[in-house]
């Protein structure tokens, strides 16, 4: 049976450029980036050479990247490090939950938080971040795209407002990166958090920048790794194999990869949107798809459960996501597609599609031929469908 993967957004498998960059440094240059003998060398040169790529790959200077774990640690190393009790935070109702448990913590530290709700677009107004600011606000975190939905939200105008505000700016940029150009610089940010493994890196890495002069805490505190700022001896191989995927990622903003996959994904997206009963979430008032991450779609199917949707195209050989998470058991509607406003059964009624760039047409039409049996199956068997026939 052919597989087919529309679940990147969830993660992403190394390319092959970038295991064969990984492969000499976990047995034959094996050494501590911090011990002074040619083992040493060997791999501080390495992570070097990778602090320079990621600097290019941010537009910054290479003493503003900090390597990490991942998306999870720069987004808590950017709220704890930076604020203080008495300050008071401002993020969105729909970021990671990296973020939202971590501002939940912030409570218990005296320090306030104001969740700014997405419009029903998914995009977040920048006016409503500027009216959420006080006097006492130190710290505004905004997504750069949404996993969810994949909707872009406009950075560049929010970091405009902190800047005016003297205010500090971090972007969760871990789905934009490798979707769109980037430039901290641009953006205005202070600090900007990526994961190596939603770009065809390796899991457990990632990289932070950090602009010269931002007075952030290190989360992690013993060696002086990365100037003080990350304690722990550096995952070199993950170091490698970051950079090698932020290379390829650059080539294929570049070279044309990134405008096919958003062609594939407009297929796919029209081709399920003409099943009756479904419809796109992250829909402008001018009825056209809000600025997204060319390689997301998040559709609802009427009469439908997203999770039974899930398992059945799974059993036809395709992967995808619910725009839901499990708690304890229970399942619980998208916290993002609750805040664009969709009710409990639609939010619970839609799958998220996030295509890999190495996407294929075969694997479209994978797609495009087992979603409709499988809804038809499932609405076939649905009491709620039966009784809106009957
Ligand atoms: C927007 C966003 N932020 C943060 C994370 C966490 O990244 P990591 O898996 O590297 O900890 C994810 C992963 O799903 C994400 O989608």
């Amino acid at each position: 049976m052919h597989r087919t993967y529309m679940d990147a957004n969830a993660t992403t498998p190394l390319l092959p450029e970038v295991m064969e960059a990984m492969r000499p440094y976990w047995m034959e240059h094996f050494g501590n980036a911090s011990s002074i003998h040619r083992h040493g060398q060997q791999a501080h040169k390495a992570v070097d050479r990778a602090r320079e790529t990621m600097a290019r790959f941010f537009n910054c200077r290479p003493a503003e990247v900090v390597f990490n774990s991942g998306g999870t640690e720069g987004d808590n190393t950017a709220i704890f490090g930076i604020l203080h009790p008495g300050d008071h935070f401002i993020t969105t109702s729909i970021e990671h939950s990296a973020i939202l448990e971590a501002a939940k913590r912030l409570a218990h530290r005296n320090i306030e938080t104001t969740f700014v709700a997405p419009q029903p677009s998914g995009l977040i107004d920048p006016v409503d971040i500027r009216r959420a600011i006080r006097p006492e606000t130190r710290l505004i975190s905004v997504m750069l795209a949404n996993n969810e939905t994949g909707v872009l939200q406009p950075v560049e105008e929010i970091g405009k407002i902190a800047a005016e505000a003297g205010i500090f700016f971090h972007i969760d940029a871990v789905q934009g990166a490798g979707k769109v150009d980037f430039d901290v610089r641009r953006f205005g940010c202070h600090l900007l958090s990526i994961s190596a493994h939603k770009m065809h890196g390796p899991k457990g890495i990632g990289a932070m920048f950090v602009r010269r002069g931002t007075p952030i805490e290190p989360l992690l505190v013993g060696g002086s790794h990365e100037r003080r700022q990350r304690a722990g001896t550096e995952n070199v191989p993950g170091i490698v194999g970051l950079a090698a995927a932020a290379e390829l990622a650059m080539h294929s903003l570049d070279d044309g990869t990134i405008h096919r996959l958003a062609a594939m994904r407009d297929h796919l997206e029209a081709g399920i949107l003409q099943l009756p009963g479904t419809g796109l979430n992250g829909v402008l008032p001018n009825g056209k798809p809000a600025p997204r991450a060319a390689n997301t779609t998040n559709i609802w199917f009427d009469q439908l459960e997203g999770e039974s949707l899930v398992i059945a195209l799974d059993l036809k050989g395709v992967s995808v996501s619910g725009g839901s998470a499990c708690h304890s058991g229970a399942t619980e509607p998208s916290h993002v597609l609750m805040a664009m406003g969709l009710d409990k059964t639609r939010a619970r009624a839609s799958l998220r599609f996030s295509l890999l760039k190495t996407v294929t047409e075969a694997d479209i039409e994978h797609v495009l031929q087992v979603v409709p049996q499988a809804v038809e199956h499932l609405r076939a068997l649905s009491p709620v469908a039966a009784e809106a026939v009957g």
